[in-house]
């Protein structure tokens, strides 16, 4: 492993709460997911991000925060939280929390004490207007649920800032004393053992919000003072921010492009996102070549994390129109598969049809990526979604692991509704049936994450779009690092595609073919190169005398 393990990790994403009840109350914890420890070592991924582990009424699933200093005691407790820091580490997974401190629940004891007088030493925690600001509707990010971003509180008397839902008034960063506050929160679950964060909101939180201002300046700054305090607690924490922004905001997150970089180390790359997805809809590599051609400049250390399912909708916003009517069209034709004007609560596999070869490209095509792969559980077995949950729940139902009641995540009644019906029903999609079985997706995703860990040049080094007149729908591009170079190609389209790569690669000698969708012809020397319809293929290009 390099020196920046964050560059050659593969990162699963799971929520405590739904992944594997051990205690028979229907809800999952981390003993449940201490149990399942073994199957993420099988599967190859070397990181772990936990969804919001703290106390919380879960009002917006763990995103409304009542004590950062421990654990929601319906997952267990600060123990089992350390023996599975210690566990994860005897397996050599490192294990991120969900760091949201843009807001707190209303019910956090901070609150309450702000809203119980105006001499609270926590009023100023928050973020007051004694009048009704003029921008009280602006700014709402969960539109049709969300009409405010100002709202009235009649016990304090005065107006609460929240970007969020009423029930996350955010807190006020202006003041000195939250921002430390917010260091030693850090500095704790740093002291447990934790490997990094997933900062929540993170272009909220540099916010200096004042009514009547919805372009309140941002003060960047307090991002450089968290990363050297965090690194001065753990040489190597990482810090991976939630920043959905315009691209040319971006370089900002990451501090100086042309320094060492002192901000965040690792962003979520929103617009990658939502290119993949355009590219799957159109069946043509374009919108992904564009943003690679365009992608800012980062600065050493300075490192994506893609994805293509989360936790969230897939947010679109950042495509055109035309755009987005066509991802919708293809991947969300029903009104109830939309959300938020903007997105799509779908999971991949089925807006994709369940179509094998289909969800194979998609995903090789994004660890293909440059940066590192952060996957939602459940998206290795092709899960896929309950409908008829309120919006952004239809994605977070349990993991389905075997044929057992509630799909052997829990004895009683589950803390939300396993997928029993249809194509994506526990009883055709689980994790047992598929471990038995060398041709299953399971099987594919672990053949691919163990690929990718042998191949550090793609995590490490450069990601280079080929430039060459290609057939229809194809994308060929490579990654080089010190330790080797990486040829990828993919066919987006469903036309049997030959490329020829002689000329371009002089320097390749004995190109070895490490992953592919089927057993191609021996790679002789690029010149004949076959895809077939959604094909994929990896070809390390060996140099001279390596
Ligand atoms: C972004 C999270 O991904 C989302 O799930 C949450 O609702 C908001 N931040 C508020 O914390």
């Amino acid at each position: 492993m390099g020196e920046r393990w964050y560059t050659e990790s593969v990162i699963y994403c799971l929520d405590v709460e739904t992944f594997q009840d051990s205690n028979g109350d229907g809800i999952g914890d981390f003993q449940g997911l201490i149990g399942r420890l073994d199957y993420l070592t099988r599967l190859g991924v070397n990181c772990l991000w936990l969804s919001p582990i703290h106390p919380t009424p879960g009002k917006d699933d763990g995103y409304d925060v009542t004590d950062f200093y421990n654990v929601d005691p319906r997952l267990g407790t600060l123990g089992d939280f350390a023996e599975l820091l210690h566990q994860a580490a005897n397996r050599g997974i490192k294990v991120m929390i969900d760091l949201v401190v843009n807001h707190t629940s209303d019910e956090h004891p901070w609150f309450q004490s702000a809203i119980s007088s105006p001499d609270s030493p926590y009023r100023d925690w928050y973020v007051w207007s004694a009048k009704e600001p003029s921008d009280r509707h602006q700014g709402m990010v969960f539109p049709g649920e969300q009409s405010e971003t100002w709202t009235y509180h009649r016990r304090a008397r005065a107006w609460y800032y929240h970007r969020f839902y009423d029930f996350q008034p955010d807190l006020n960063f202006s003041n000195p004393q939250v921002r430390s506050e917010i260091k030693k929160i850090l500095a704790f679950w740093i002291q447990l053992g934790v490997a990094g964060f997933r900062m929540d909101a993170v272009p909220f939180i540099i916010e200096l919000t004042e009514p009547g201002d919805p372009e309140s300046p941002l003060d960047f700054g307090y991002l450089s003072e968290l990363r050297s305090h965090v690194q001065w607690r753990r040489g190597d924490a990482m810090l991976l921010a939630e920043a959905n922004v315009e691209p040319e905001k971006l370089p900002q997150y990451f501090g100086d492009a042309g320094g060492t970089g002192n901000r965040i180390h690792m962003l979520f790359d929103f617009m990658l996102n939502g290119r993949l997805v355009l590219a799957l809809a159109r069946q043509n590599p374009e919108p992904v070549i564009e943003w690679l051609r365009s992608t800012p400049h980062l600065p050493p250390g300075g490192h994506w994390a893609t994805f293509l399912r989360n936790h969230d909708e897939i947010d679109l916003s950042r495509l055109t129109a035309d755009q987005r009517e066509d991802v919708f069209a293809e991947f969300g034709p029903d009104p109830d598969m939309k959300l938020y004007d903007r997105g799509i609560r779908r999971r991949l596999a089925p807006m994709l049809d369940g179509d094998r070869a289909r969800i194979e490209l998609a995903y090789s095509l994004q660890f293909s990526m440059r940066g590192t792969p952060v996957l939602r559980y459940g998206e290795e077995i092709g899960m896929g979604e309950d409908l008829s949950l309120k919006g952004r729940y239809a994605i977070r139902t349990p993991m389905q692991w075997s044929f057992a009641k509630n799909a052997g995540f829990s004895a009683a009644e589950p803390v939300r509704p396993v997928i029993s019906k249809g194509e994506y029903s526990y009883q055709k999609i689980n994790v047992t049936a598929q471990r038995e079985d060398d041709k299953s997706l399971l099987a594919w995703f672990e053949r691919m994450i163990r690929t990718l860990r042998e191949s550090p040049e793609v995590g490490n080094g450069t990601c280079s779009v080929i430039d060459r007149t290609l057939p229809q729908g194809v994308l060929a591009h490579r990654a080089d690092g010190p330790t080797g170079s990486m040829l990828f190609l993919h066919n987006l389209g469903t036309e049997d595609a030959v490329l020829d790569l002689h000329e371009l690669f002089p320097e390749t000698n004995h190109p070895n073919e490490v992953f592919g969708d089927k057993a191609y012809p021996e790679v002789g020397d690029l010149s004949e190169l076959s895809l077939g319809p959604y094909g994929y293929r990896w070809i390390r290009l060996r140099r001279q005398n390596v």
